[in-house]
Protein backbone atom coordinates (compact mmCIF):
# COMPACT_ATOMS: atom_id res chain seq x y z
CA UNK A 1 0.00 0.00 0.00
CA UNK A 2 1.00 3.33 -1.20
CA UNK A 3 1.87 5.40 2.16
CA UNK A 4 0.63 8.99 2.66
CA UNK A 5 4.15 10.76 1.97
CA UNK A 6 3.98 8.81 -1.67
CA UNK A 7 0.63 9.98 -2.50
CA UNK A 8 1.50 13.64 -1.34
CA UNK A 9 4.58 13.24 -3.54
CA UNK A 10 2.19 11.95 -6.51
CA UNK A 11 -0.41 14.77 -6.06
CA UNK A 12 2.28 17.30 -6.47
CA UNK A 13 3.59 16.00 -9.27
CA UNK A 14 0.90 15.75 -11.01
CA UNK A 15 -0.77 19.14 -10.61
CA UNK A 16 -0.68 21.87 -13.32
CA UNK A 17 0.69 25.04 -10.48
CA UNK A 18 4.33 24.71 -10.02
CA UNK A 19 4.83 23.97 -6.20
CA UNK A 20 8.86 24.77 -4.76
CA UNK A 21 9.65 24.69 -0.98
CA UNK A 22 12.72 26.10 0.29
CA UNK A 23 14.16 26.10 3.94
CA UNK A 24 14.79 28.64 6.69
CA UNK A 25 17.70 29.94 5.20
CA UNK A 26 15.41 30.32 2.12
CA UNK A 27 17.27 27.40 0.28
CA UNK A 28 15.79 25.11 -2.21
CA UNK A 29 14.36 22.42 -0.49
CA UNK A 30 12.45 20.29 -3.17
CA UNK A 31 9.94 21.56 -6.15
CA UNK A 32 7.58 19.11 -7.76
CA UNK A 33 7.53 18.36 -11.78
CA UNK A 34 5.68 21.49 -12.90
CA UNK A 35 8.54 23.94 -11.18
CA UNK A 36 11.14 21.35 -12.86
CA UNK A 37 9.61 22.38 -16.29
CA UNK A 38 8.20 25.63 -15.71
CA UNK A 39 11.79 26.93 -14.33
CA UNK A 40 13.71 24.74 -16.69
CA UNK A 41 15.91 23.14 -14.02
CA UNK A 42 16.02 19.88 -12.20
CA UNK A 43 15.35 18.77 -8.98
CA UNK A 44 18.33 17.49 -7.65
CA UNK A 45 20.79 19.95 -9.42
CA UNK A 46 18.94 22.71 -7.86
CA UNK A 47 18.76 21.61 -4.45
CA UNK A 48 20.24 23.91 -2.06
CA UNK A 49 19.97 27.07 -4.17
CA UNK A 50 18.84 30.24 -2.96
CA UNK A 51 15.88 31.56 -3.58
CA UNK A 52 16.92 34.58 -5.37
CA UNK A 53 18.88 32.48 -7.85
CA UNK A 54 15.88 30.06 -8.53
CA UNK A 55 12.96 33.13 -8.52
CA UNK A 56 15.33 36.35 -9.23
CA UNK A 57 12.77 39.05 -8.59
CA UNK A 58 12.94 42.82 -6.36
CA UNK A 59 9.59 41.52 -4.98
CA UNK A 60 11.36 38.26 -3.57
CA UNK A 61 14.20 39.75 -1.53
CA UNK A 62 15.40 37.76 1.76
CA UNK A 63 14.11 40.76 3.77
CA UNK A 64 10.61 40.08 2.15
CA UNK A 65 10.50 36.95 2.98
CA UNK A 66 11.86 37.02 6.46
CA UNK A 67 8.66 39.72 6.90
CA UNK A 68 6.42 36.38 6.19
CA UNK A 69 7.76 34.16 8.28
CA UNK A 70 7.87 36.85 10.95
CA UNK A 71 4.55 37.95 10.72
CA UNK A 72 3.14 34.40 9.32
CA UNK A 73 1.12 35.32 6.86
CA UNK A 74 1.14 34.53 3.13
CA UNK A 75 2.86 36.92 0.13
CA UNK A 76 0.22 37.17 -3.28
CA UNK A 77 1.82 38.81 -5.74
CA UNK A 78 -0.01 38.65 -9.27
CA UNK A 79 1.61 39.19 -12.78
CA UNK A 80 5.55 38.52 -12.03
CA UNK A 81 8.02 38.90 -14.94
CA UNK A 82 10.59 36.24 -13.97
CA UNK A 83 13.49 36.31 -16.68
CA UNK A 84 15.75 33.69 -16.56
CA UNK A 85 19.63 33.12 -18.79
CA UNK A 86 19.10 33.57 -22.28
CA UNK A 87 16.59 36.13 -22.52
CA UNK A 88 13.59 33.36 -21.58
CA UNK A 89 11.00 35.15 -19.28
CA UNK A 90 7.69 34.19 -18.09
CA UNK A 91 4.73 35.75 -16.45
CA UNK A 92 3.54 34.71 -13.27
CA UNK A 93 0.71 34.64 -10.59
CA UNK A 94 3.12 33.63 -7.10
CA UNK A 95 1.87 33.00 -3.28
CA UNK A 96 4.75 32.45 -0.90
CA UNK A 97 3.03 30.69 2.62
CA UNK A 98 4.78 30.28 5.59
CA UNK A 99 4.58 26.33 6.67
CA UNK A 100 5.82 25.31 10.38
CA UNK A 101 6.12 21.64 11.15
CA UNK A 102 7.20 20.67 14.71
CA UNK A 103 10.45 23.10 15.01
CA UNK A 104 11.40 23.59 11.09
CA UNK A 105 9.91 25.83 9.42
CA UNK A 106 9.67 26.23 5.71
CA UNK A 107 8.39 29.08 2.88
CA UNK A 108 6.01 26.72 0.39
CA UNK A 109 6.02 29.02 -3.82
CA UNK A 110 3.12 28.15 -5.69
CA UNK A 111 4.04 29.76 -9.02
CA UNK A 112 0.64 29.56 -12.14
CA UNK A 113 1.62 30.76 -15.34
CA UNK A 114 -0.29 33.47 -17.15
CA UNK A 115 1.67 34.35 -19.89
CA UNK A 116 -0.67 32.30 -22.49
CA UNK A 117 -3.75 33.53 -21.39
CA UNK A 118 -2.35 37.22 -20.52
CA UNK A 119 -0.75 37.22 -24.03
CA UNK A 120 -4.26 37.07 -26.07
CA UNK A 121 -6.28 39.40 -23.68
CA UNK A 122 -3.32 41.78 -23.50
CA UNK A 123 -2.83 41.76 -27.18
CA UNK A 124 -6.88 42.24 -27.86
CA UNK A 125 -6.85 45.03 -25.07
CA UNK A 126 -3.47 47.33 -25.90
CA UNK A 127 -4.78 47.08 -29.65
CA UNK A 128 -8.38 48.84 -28.41
CA UNK A 129 -6.78 51.24 -26.33
CA UNK A 130 -4.22 52.37 -28.36
CA UNK A 131 -6.80 52.60 -31.47
CA UNK A 132 -8.69 54.84 -28.98
CA UNK A 133 -6.03 56.75 -27.38
CA UNK A 134 -4.82 57.72 -31.12
CA UNK A 135 -8.12 58.73 -31.72
CA UNK A 136 -8.65 61.03 -28.92
CA UNK A 137 -5.61 62.53 -29.59
CA UNK A 138 -6.12 62.99 -33.36
CA UNK A 139 -9.54 64.63 -33.05
CA UNK A 140 -7.49 66.55 -30.49
CA UNK A 141 -4.94 67.42 -33.03
CA UNK A 142 -7.44 68.49 -35.93
CA UNK A 143 -9.23 70.95 -33.22
CA UNK A 144 -6.04 72.63 -32.73
CA UNK A 145 -4.92 72.74 -36.11
CA UNK A 146 -7.35 75.58 -37.38
CA UNK A 147 -7.55 78.14 -34.80
CA UNK A 148 -3.55 77.52 -34.98
CA UNK A 149 -3.32 78.66 -38.30
CA UNK A 150 -5.95 81.60 -37.53
CA UNK A 151 -3.55 82.48 -34.41
CA UNK A 152 -0.37 82.45 -36.90
CA UNK A 153 -1.91 84.37 -39.63
CA UNK A 154 -2.91 87.03 -37.32
CA UNK A 155 0.47 87.24 -35.84
CA UNK A 156 1.77 87.89 -39.20
CA UNK A 157 -0.36 90.76 -40.15
CA UNK A 158 0.36 92.07 -36.72
CA UNK A 159 3.78 91.83 -37.45
CA UNK A 160 3.35 94.05 -40.61
CA UNK A 161 1.47 96.82 -38.64
CA UNK A 162 4.03 97.00 -35.75
CA UNK A 163 5.64 100.33 -35.53
CA UNK A 164 9.01 98.58 -33.57
CA UNK A 165 11.15 96.12 -34.71
CA UNK A 166 11.73 95.66 -31.21
CA UNK A 167 8.19 94.68 -31.04
CA UNK A 168 8.06 92.74 -33.72
CA UNK A 169 10.67 89.93 -31.36
CA UNK A 170 7.22 89.13 -29.84
CA UNK A 171 5.32 88.15 -32.74
CA UNK A 172 8.26 85.97 -33.91
CA UNK A 173 7.52 83.78 -31.10
CA UNK A 174 4.01 83.56 -32.08
CA UNK A 175 4.95 82.42 -35.20
CA UNK A 176 8.00 80.31 -34.15
CA UNK A 177 5.67 78.60 -31.44
CA UNK A 178 3.10 78.11 -33.51
CA UNK A 179 4.77 76.43 -36.87
CA UNK A 180 6.55 74.43 -33.67
CA UNK A 181 3.04 73.31 -32.65
CA UNK A 182 1.71 72.55 -35.83
CA UNK A 183 4.95 70.58 -37.00
CA UNK A 184 3.71 68.40 -33.88
CA UNK A 185 0.09 67.91 -34.72
CA UNK A 186 1.17 66.93 -38.33
CA UNK A 187 3.28 64.16 -36.61
CA UNK A 188 -0.11 63.48 -34.35
CA UNK A 189 -2.20 63.24 -37.28
CA UNK A 190 0.22 61.51 -40.25
CA UNK A 191 -0.48 57.60 -39.16
CA UNK A 192 -3.66 57.94 -41.14
CA UNK A 193 -2.31 57.62 -44.43
CA UNK A 194 -3.03 54.88 -46.36
CA UNK A 195 -1.01 52.23 -47.33
CA UNK A 196 0.52 51.53 -50.90
CA UNK A 197 1.53 47.59 -50.45
CA UNK A 198 3.38 46.42 -52.93
CA UNK A 199 6.18 43.36 -53.16
CA UNK A 200 8.37 44.00 -50.69
CA UNK A 201 11.90 42.56 -49.51
CA UNK A 202 12.36 42.99 -46.01
CA UNK A 203 16.24 42.63 -46.09
CA UNK A 204 16.03 45.63 -48.02
CA UNK A 205 13.94 47.95 -45.99
CA UNK A 206 16.15 46.48 -43.23
CA UNK A 207 19.41 47.97 -44.76
CA UNK A 208 18.29 50.91 -45.93
CA UNK A 209 17.02 51.92 -42.22
CA UNK A 210 20.66 51.08 -41.01
CA UNK A 211 21.86 53.07 -43.24
CA UNK A 212 19.80 56.19 -42.48
CA UNK A 213 20.34 55.81 -38.81
CA UNK A 214 24.42 55.23 -38.98
CA UNK A 215 24.37 58.47 -41.29
CA UNK A 216 22.18 60.43 -38.74
CA UNK A 217 23.92 59.08 -35.48
CA UNK A 218 27.32 58.39 -36.57
CA UNK A 219 30.44 55.22 -35.97
CA UNK A 220 29.83 54.74 -32.38
CA UNK A 221 26.85 52.65 -33.07
CA UNK A 222 27.85 49.12 -34.05
CA UNK A 223 24.26 47.26 -35.87
CA UNK A 224 24.51 43.48 -36.67
CA UNK A 225 21.93 41.69 -38.58
CA UNK A 226 21.32 38.03 -38.15
CA UNK A 227 18.49 37.82 -41.53
CA UNK A 228 17.27 34.55 -42.47
CA UNK A 229 17.91 34.63 -46.39
CA UNK A 230 14.73 32.45 -46.92
CA UNK A 231 12.24 34.78 -45.94
CA UNK A 232 10.68 35.38 -49.24
CA UNK A 233 8.97 38.89 -50.17
CA UNK A 234 5.57 39.83 -48.90
CA UNK A 235 2.62 42.37 -49.87
CA UNK A 236 3.47 45.44 -47.64
CA UNK A 237 4.28 49.48 -47.79
CA UNK A 238 8.24 49.64 -47.54
CA UNK A 239 7.60 53.41 -46.63
CA UNK A 240 5.41 52.71 -43.97
CA UNK A 241 7.90 49.70 -42.45
CA UNK A 242 10.64 52.07 -42.81
CA UNK A 243 9.60 54.37 -41.08
CA UNK A 244 7.90 52.09 -37.88
CA UNK A 245 11.69 50.27 -37.82
CA UNK A 246 13.85 53.59 -38.06
CA UNK A 247 11.47 54.55 -34.58
CA UNK A 248 12.41 51.72 -33.29
CA UNK A 249 16.02 51.77 -33.97
CA UNK A 250 16.21 55.37 -33.57
CA UNK A 251 14.96 54.92 -29.60
CA UNK A 252 17.41 51.74 -29.49
CA UNK A 253 19.92 54.26 -30.31
CA UNK A 254 18.96 57.40 -28.14
CA UNK A 255 19.12 55.19 -25.31
CA UNK A 256 22.45 54.07 -25.44
CA UNK A 257 23.48 58.00 -26.34
CA UNK A 258 24.57 56.77 -29.55
CA UNK A 259 27.05 54.13 -28.30
CA UNK A 260 26.54 50.49 -28.02
CA UNK A 261 25.08 47.51 -30.12
CA UNK A 262 21.86 47.14 -31.73
CA UNK A 263 21.22 43.23 -33.29
CA UNK A 264 18.29 43.24 -35.87
CA UNK A 265 17.29 39.60 -36.31
CA UNK A 266 14.63 37.77 -39.00
CA UNK A 267 12.68 34.79 -38.82
CA UNK A 268 9.35 33.47 -40.43
CA UNK A 269 6.98 31.41 -37.73
CA UNK A 270 4.21 29.36 -38.61
CA UNK A 271 0.59 29.22 -37.85
CA UNK A 272 0.46 31.95 -35.09
CA UNK A 273 -2.47 34.36 -33.76
CA UNK A 274 -2.07 37.95 -33.96
CA UNK A 275 -4.87 39.80 -31.91
CA UNK A 276 -7.63 37.76 -32.78
CA UNK A 277 -6.74 36.49 -36.76
CA UNK A 278 -4.50 33.52 -37.15
CA UNK A 279 -2.23 33.69 -39.81
CA UNK A 280 -0.36 30.94 -42.20
CA UNK A 281 3.10 32.72 -41.61
CA UNK A 282 4.25 35.55 -39.84
CA UNK A 283 7.26 37.72 -40.19
CA UNK A 284 8.86 38.58 -37.17
CA UNK A 285 11.50 41.19 -36.64
CA UNK A 286 13.54 41.39 -33.21
CA UNK A 287 15.32 44.76 -32.41
CA UNK A 288 17.94 44.15 -29.35
CA UNK A 289 20.28 46.90 -28.31
CA UNK A 290 22.23 46.65 -25.02
CA UNK A 291 21.31 49.74 -23.40
CA UNK A 292 19.76 51.01 -20.28
CA UNK A 293 16.18 49.90 -21.15
CA UNK A 294 12.83 51.59 -20.77
CA UNK A 295 12.11 52.95 -17.45
CA UNK A 296 9.80 50.70 -15.33
CA UNK A 297 7.23 53.51 -14.80
CA UNK A 298 6.70 53.83 -18.75
CA UNK A 299 7.15 50.45 -20.01
CA UNK A 300 3.20 49.47 -20.06
CA UNK A 301 2.46 52.41 -21.48
CA UNK A 302 5.09 53.49 -24.14
CA UNK A 303 2.91 52.55 -27.31
CA UNK A 304 0.55 55.17 -26.38
CA UNK A 305 0.95 58.99 -27.45
CA UNK A 306 2.66 61.01 -25.71
CA UNK A 307 4.08 59.20 -24.02
CA UNK A 308 8.25 59.30 -23.64
CA UNK A 309 11.08 58.62 -20.84
CA UNK A 310 13.30 61.20 -22.66
CA UNK A 311 13.19 65.21 -21.52
CA UNK A 312 13.16 66.28 -25.06
CA UNK A 313 11.02 63.66 -26.67
CA UNK A 314 7.40 63.90 -27.73
CA UNK A 315 6.49 60.09 -26.90
CA UNK A 316 5.48 59.53 -30.96
CA UNK A 317 7.57 57.89 -32.18
CA UNK A 318 6.34 54.45 -31.05
CA UNK A 319 2.35 55.51 -31.23
CA UNK A 320 3.24 56.11 -35.07
CA UNK A 321 5.12 52.82 -35.75
CA UNK A 322 2.58 50.77 -33.82
CA UNK A 323 -0.39 52.62 -35.82
CA UNK A 324 1.83 52.19 -39.17
CA UNK A 325 2.33 48.06 -38.17
CA UNK A 326 -1.71 47.76 -36.92
CA UNK A 327 -1.76 48.97 -40.81
CA UNK A 328 -0.69 45.50 -41.92
CA UNK A 329 -2.46 43.85 -39.53
CA UNK A 330 0.73 43.06 -37.47
CA UNK A 331 1.91 43.75 -34.07
CA UNK A 332 4.77 45.38 -32.22
CA UNK A 333 5.77 44.31 -28.47
CA UNK A 334 8.53 44.79 -25.89
CA UNK A 335 10.36 43.28 -23.50
CA UNK A 336 13.39 45.33 -21.60
CA UNK A 337 15.24 44.60 -18.64
CA UNK A 338 18.32 46.88 -18.03
CA UNK A 339 21.28 45.45 -20.39
CA UNK A 340 19.04 43.89 -22.97
CA UNK A 341 16.03 45.56 -24.84
CA UNK A 342 13.89 44.03 -27.30
CA UNK A 343 11.33 45.67 -29.77
CA UNK A 344 9.78 42.46 -31.66
CA UNK A 345 7.30 43.37 -34.91
CA UNK A 346 5.49 40.64 -35.91
CA UNK A 347 3.70 40.80 -39.64
CA UNK A 348 1.55 38.53 -41.36
CA UNK A 349 2.70 37.02 -44.97
CA UNK A 350 0.34 35.45 -46.01
CA UNK A 351 -3.82 36.22 -46.26
CA UNK A 352 -5.28 34.87 -42.58
CA UNK A 353 -7.21 32.20 -42.62
CA UNK A 354 -10.79 31.93 -41.59
N1 LIG B 1 15.24 50.86 -26.89
C1 LIG B 1 14.83 51.60 -25.84
N2 LIG B 1 15.55 51.63 -24.71
C2 LIG B 1 15.14 52.36 -23.64
N3 LIG B 1 14.02 53.12 -23.62
C3 LIG B 1 13.27 53.13 -24.72
C4 LIG B 1 13.62 52.39 -25.89
N4 LIG B 1 12.67 52.60 -26.82
C5 LIG B 1 11.77 53.43 -26.27
N5 LIG B 1 12.13 53.76 -25.02
C6 LIG B 1 11.38 54.63 -24.09
O1 LIG B 1 10.08 54.78 -24.61
C7 LIG B 1 9.74 56.16 -24.69
C8 LIG B 1 8.72 56.37 -25.80
O2 LIG B 1 9.33 56.26 -27.09
P1 LIG B 1 8.72 57.03 -28.32
O3 LIG B 1 9.56 56.76 -29.51
O4 LIG B 1 7.27 56.73 -28.42
O5 LIG B 1 8.84 58.57 -27.90
P2 LIG B 1 10.15 59.45 -27.77
O6 LIG B 1 11.34 58.73 -28.34
O7 LIG B 1 10.25 59.87 -26.35
O8 LIG B 1 9.79 60.73 -28.66
P3 LIG B 1 9.73 60.79 -30.26
O9 LIG B 1 10.01 59.44 -30.79
O10 LIG B 1 8.34 61.24 -30.55
O11 LIG B 1 10.77 61.76 -30.61
C9 LIG B 1 11.07 56.85 -24.90
O12 LIG B 1 11.00 58.19 -24.45
C10 LIG B 1 12.00 56.01 -24.01
O13 LIG B 1 11.92 56.43 -22.68
MG1 LIG C 1 11.21 57.92 -30.28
Amino acid sequence: MMTQVHVAQQILDNITTAVLWFDDQFQLFAINSSAETLLEISAKQSQGLPIQQVLAHEKLTPETLSQIVNKRCSLVERGLRLHFLGARSITVDCIVTPIFEASQQYLLVELIQVDQHLRITREENLLLQQQAARNVIRGLAHEIKNPLGGLRGAAQLLERELPSAQLREYTDIIIEEADRLQSLLNRMLQPNAVSHKRTTNIHQILVRVRQLLLSELGDSLTIHSDFDPSIPEFNADPDQLIQAILNIMRNAAQAMDGKGEITIRTRVHRQMTLGNKRHKLVLRIDIKDDGPGVPDDILDQIFYPLVTGRAEGTGLGLSIAQSLVNQHDGLIECDSIPGQTTFTLWLPMLESEI
